[in-house]
């Protein structure tokens, strides 16, 4: 089981250092396969283009802010989505009208759910590596289309069948949609929010509806394209989004040098993606530039900068399932977290790994 952390503790060099072998394998865990097809199609050494210089990162000034911790953001079942069973590495989920059945690394519980609940399925995953886009899937009652309608909270969008198992929508990331959502209509202002990796639009879409002025980034023609679909599907059109193709960390530097601000920035990368003219991004290496830079396209009075990081193999949740599971009927308690060693400088945290523990 690997975690976001395992990675530089597993004895793998750090990857901001220039000589570094490039993690191959970071592409192809967990959601990092959500890219679009275009991105796949280019191994990490050929069609580079290289960016300017990493940034040269200063120590920002002031106090560190306060720190809630742990947060935990919950999506519950709810009419257009729903979580309905999970184990032996596969998730049963409900997207609107369909039942789907992907695989889960995190699942390696049981399943809660009897059988014939996961033969109901309208679609499997099959992930048959002959196959493109809906041929890796599999509809054991009737063939379906590529796309269907769906609802995020009135907003109609298409869930879709991709060739990387998902489907067009990350509905865990509702609760930072929310989340914004609540910030725009309490700012009583006008917002400016950017989505950079901004994939098939909904966190845009959520932001315009609220009332914001939106910028999406992403380097996928496709995805755009998906996303100005699911506009038009949202009755939208007329908000103000401005879609655009281009490399994240090139148009933060591009903003930051014509002095573009936002009130919120959204930032979701993957472990491992490509710029549209081949540019690499890559989390280890890129993310704390990105994130200073993010900083720096900021409005005086800004509102929040959510970064979402998907680079992780497990989370101390899959273990806490896996040991309740097994400690079922002796009764004690399971507790989990992480395990983090507290720095003496500025007493910020290393986290080292999970833990679930069984008490009597
Ligand atoms: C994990 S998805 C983001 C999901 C999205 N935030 C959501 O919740 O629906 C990653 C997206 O990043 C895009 N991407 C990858 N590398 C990129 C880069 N260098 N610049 C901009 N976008 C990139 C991909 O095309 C993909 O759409």
């Amino acid at each position: 089981m690997k975690s976001f952390r395992d990675k530089r503790r597993d004895g793998r060099p750090h990857p901001a250092r220039a000589e570094q072998a490039r993690p191959r394998d970071a592409f192809a865990a967990g959601r990092q396969q959500a890219a679009p097809a275009e991105r796949r199609e280019t191994k990490p050494t050929d069609r580079q283009e290289a960016r300017p210089a990493p940034r040269v990162l200063a120590r920002r000034e002031g106090a560190l802010p306060a720190e809630r911790l742990p947060v935990i953001l919950e999506v519950a079942p709810n009419a257009d989505y729903a979580l309905l069973d999970s184990g032996a590495g596969e998730k049963l989920e409900q997207y609107g009208p369909y039942r789907i059945v992907r695989p889960e690394g995190q699942a390696i519980w049981q399943r809660a759910l009897p059988a014939k609940e996961w033969e109901r399925a309208d679609a499997i995953f099959t992930g048959d590596t002959d196959e493109e886009g809906i041929g890796r899937w599999r509809f054991p009652k009737a063939p379906l289309g590529e796309t269907w309608p769906m609802k995020h909270d009135g907003i109609d969008y298409l869930g879709r069948f991709t060739s990387f198992r998902h489907v067009g929508v990350f509905p865990e990331q509702a609760s930072h949609w929310n989340h914004m959502a609540e910030l725009i209509a309490a700012a009583k202002r006008p917002v400016k929010v950017l989505n950079l990796f901004g994939y098939t639009g909904l966190a845009s879409l959520v932001a315009a509806r609220a009332g914001a002025e939106v910028t999406h980034v992403d380097a996928s023609k496709k995805a755009i394209g998906w996303a100005r679909e699911n506009q038009e599907m949202a009755g939208l059109a007329d908000k103000p989004i401005r879609w655009i193709v281009e490399d994240a960390v090139k148009f933060a530097e591009r903003e930051e040098r014509r002095g573009s601000r936002y009130d919120i920035v959204l930032f979701d990368p993957p472990a491992y993606g490509r710029g549209p003219k081949g540019e690499v991004w890559q989390l280890f290496e890129d993310l704390p530039g990105l994130t200073d830079l993010c900083r720096s396209i900021l409005t005086p009075k800004p509102l929040a900068v959510v970064l979402t990081a998907y680079s992780i193999r497990a989370s101390f949740f899959a273990i806490h399932a896996l040991m309740r599971d097994t400690f079922a009927g002796m009764g004690g308690t399971v507790e989990s977290g992480e395990l983090i060693i507290r720095e003496k400088s500025a007493g910020r945290a290393l986290s080292t790994s999970l833990f679930s523990r069984w008490v009597a």
